[in-house]
Order: C-alpha cells, then sequence, then structure tokens
C-alpha cells in the first residue's frame, strides 16, 4: 500500500536499505517535515479525523485548568513557573484552562505558556484560541519539549504521547522478534517479522508464543526528561491518553481517518497512528512520585464535573442542557471514555498530594509485594 506520496518515499527507502521498524514508519508517517500527517493535517474535531475531550465540552479544559492552578499553590505559588502543554491541538483546552483561572491570585501574573507543537495550521489555531489572554500570557511556540528553559514546571499533556512511535514484537517459539515494515514483490508496503531475535528481548516481559508486546522510547525519553525538570525545580505533570490494561503488553497500533478504522500502512501522511499508552513504563522512566493512572471518569468526578455541570446548565436553554448532560457521559462514562482513557500523574514529593487520585495511593506507598 503506497497510495500516497509519503508511501512511495517510504517504500523507495526501503528498497534502498531494507526493512524499517514501525517506529520509524510511525515517526515518517506523521513527523516527516513536508508529508508528515502532523505536520500538515488538522486531524482534531468533527471535520477532521477524530475528536478529543476538550472539543466535546469546555467542562474539560476547566477542571484541568483548576487542577494546574491547585498544584501550583501547593507548590508555594512559584514565579515564573512553566506552564507547557503538549500537542495542544487547536489550543481549546488551554484557553478553557486560563478562562477558568482568572480568578485565581497572581496565578496568571506567575504564568508563562510553552506550547510543545510541531504542526504549523496547529499553531495558527493555538494563536487564534488563545488571543484572548494576550499581551499578559503570550505563547512560546517549541519542537520539541527541551527547548523550553529550565525552571518550576506545570504540564499538561492531552492524547499526546499515543501519537510518539512503537516498537512492536512478537513472541515466536525462539523468542521475541520485532515486526518490520518492508516491501512486497510489487513494491508495496507490508508487515514482515525480522528474521533474527529482537536485541530488545530483554526488556520485554516472558510470555507465552504468538503474545505481542510493544515498546515506546520516545515516550519514555520525554517521561525521564519531564522527571529531570520536576526533580531538579519542582513540578507536576499530568498526562491523559487512552490505555487499555494490557497497555504494553499488546499489539494496540491503529490507524484513523475521517473518524473510520483504516489499515496502518495505508496511505501514510494522510492517516493518523496512534497506539495505548503504557503509563507504567512512563511513570517509571520519570524517576518522580506517580499517582494513578486512573480513569478519566473517576478523575474528572472527583474534581467536580457533576457540579460543574450543573452551574452550566442552570444558566442554559433546554437544548444546551442536553447537550451538556450528552457531553458530561462521554468524558465520564465507562462505556465512552470514562475507562479507556487514563490519567496520570507525576510530580515532585515536596508538595501535597493531588485531588483527583483519592482512591489510588502513590507508587511510594505501595509494597514491592503488591505488584
Ligand atoms: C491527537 S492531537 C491532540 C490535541 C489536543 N491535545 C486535544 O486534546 O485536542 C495531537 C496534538 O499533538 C501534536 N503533535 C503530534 N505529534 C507531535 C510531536 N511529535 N511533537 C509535537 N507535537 C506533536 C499534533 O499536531 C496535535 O496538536
Amino acid at each position: 500500500m503506497t497510495d500516497s506520496e509519503l508511501g512511495g518515499l517510504i517504500a523507495r527507502r526501503i528498497a534502498l536499505t531494507g526493512p524499517i521498524s514501525l517506529a520509524d514508519f510511525m515517526a515518517e508517517a506523521l513527523g516527516h517535515p513536508r508529508l508528515g500527517y502532523y505536520r500538515h493535517a488538522t486531524p482534531v474535531g468533527a471535520a477532521g479525523d477524530f475528536t478529543t475531550a476538550p472539543e466535546i465540552s469546555q467542562m474539560f479544559g476547566e477542571l484541568l485548568g483548576a487542577w494546574l492552578a491547585e498544584r501550583w499553590l501547593a507548590m508555594g505559588r512559584p514565579a515564573p513557573v512553566r506552564l507547557v502543554e503538549l500537542g495542544p491541538g487547536r489550543g481549546t483546552l488551554m484557553a478553557d484552562a486560563l478562562r477558568a483561572t482568572r480568578g485565581v491570585p497572581g496565578f496568571h501574573a506567575a504564568l508563562e505558556l510553552h506550547l510543545v507543537e510541531t504542526n504549523e495550521p496547529m499553531r495558527a489555531a493555538q494563536r487564534n484560541a488563545l488571543r484572548g489572554f494576550a499581551p499578559g500570557i503570550a505563547p512560546t511556540w517549541h519542537e520539541r519539549f527541551d527547548t523550553v528553559p529550565e525552571g518550576p514546571l506545570l504540564l499538561v499533556a492531552n492524547e499526546f504521547f499515543d501519537a510518539l512511535p512503537v516498537r512492536q514484537f512478537h513472541r515466536t517459539p525462539r523468542g521475541w522478534v520485532e515486526r518490520m515494515v518492508g516491501i512486497d514483490e510489487n513494491g508495496a508496503l507490508r508487515l514482515a517479522l525480522a528474521p533474527g531475535l529482537s536485541p530488545f528481548a530483554r526488556l520485554l516481559p516472558e510470555a507465552a508464543v504468538d503474545a505481542e508486546a510493544e515498546i515506546c522510547e520516545a515516550g519514555q525519553a520525554l517521561a525521564a526528561a519531564i522527571g529531570d525538570r520536576i526533580a531538579r525545580h519542582g513540578g507536576w505533570a499530568l498526562i491523559i491518553d487512552y490505555s487499555g490494561e494490557m497497555a504494553g503488553r499488546a499489539a494496540s497500533l491503529q490507524a484513523v481517518r475521517s473518524h473510520r478504522g483504516a489499515d496502518i500502512l495505508d496511505r501514510p501522511g494522510e492517516t493518523d497512528l496512534s497506539a495505548h499508552v503504557d503509563f507504567a513504563a512512563l511513570a517509571k522512566a520519570s524517576g518522580v512520585a506517580s499517582f494513578g493512572p486512573v480513569g478519566q471518569g473517576a478523575f474528572l468526578r472527583e474534581l467536580g464535573i457533576a457540579e460543574r455541570s450543573e452551574a452550566l446548565k442552570r444558566k442554559a436553554t433546554p437544548e444546551q442542557v442536553r447537550a451538556i448532560d450528552a457531553a458530561s457521559a462521554r468524558l465520564i462514562a465507562p462505556e465512552q471514555m470514562g475507562t479507556l482513557f487514563r490519567v496520570l500523574a507525576l510530580g515532585d514529593s515536596k508538595s501535597a498530594p493531588p485531588v483527583g487520585f483519592s482512591d489510588i495511593p502513590p507508587s511510594s506507598d505501595i509494597p514491592s509485594d503488591a505488584t
């Protein structure tokens, strides 16, 4: 399947240099400087390929804003504090979070806003969404988290880590082998297992023949970089993403185009690719205290989504009331986004524990024989 310009380029590269890992394929398909999906597409929203929690309801960004402001207070009100969003999409989450925290004394004055975004059309949408907060809070854009200046950190990432490249492995009777992207006799892209055993096997669990596994090296490296900032300067990070119980221990990479499933190799650069996020691996890589993951539904309920929804409904028309109820259900109902989407907090051990995770003890309190 090479039916896109980028598919043709990838197939030519494979013809010249041999099969590539799924992670390399995903990095090209999403990040190729000219043709990558996240370089040019405007994927989020009804007209795009999928929708996201902040686009479903303003309550999502508002409650996350309250969480971030509360963490700032718990940290002792550092100023300046780097407020960072990874992959801000249309800027909706950040706009709602900032609007909801206008009344927190000193918070906005302490903020320095940094947005990590590779996509030009998305940056334009973010500029537009955040226009109302300038010049007091004017965003600085970054290609990567590494260039955000050092200092106390408040970070949020919704549906960002799932777009980072994963390697995929299959357990054969001989041991773990990596799934690669090659070409068939017609030059079309196809999946095939590498002939030899994978050197990554030492990082993979013991498993029965035919088991699958995924490793997201980029996600773990980013979690380590975030953890390093938190350990040195203090701070909190909130990561929300979709992730099943089997994340890391299953083949979860999937493709979506125009709100429909597609083949992973189909039309690279025009198709969204994402994989379940292995939160346990991120928490471990961060090296700092972690809370959760908890279901998005439980998290938002503890943050007060019911009360916020009632407040909005008091000023709403009957039609708006129905829309608020439907959006709320979509965000928290177990059969919708309530359990498939999960929330992880990373933070410094100096500030008090965060809201939203009360039924889960922090990782450092879990006895070592409990896993
Ligand atoms: C799935 S969208 C989520 C958008 C937003 N967080 C939301 O909830 O609506 C992923 C976002 O991350 C950006 N993105 C994807 N990969 C990226 C990367 N490697 N570096 C920086 N931004 C990236 C995309 O352009 C997009 O804004």
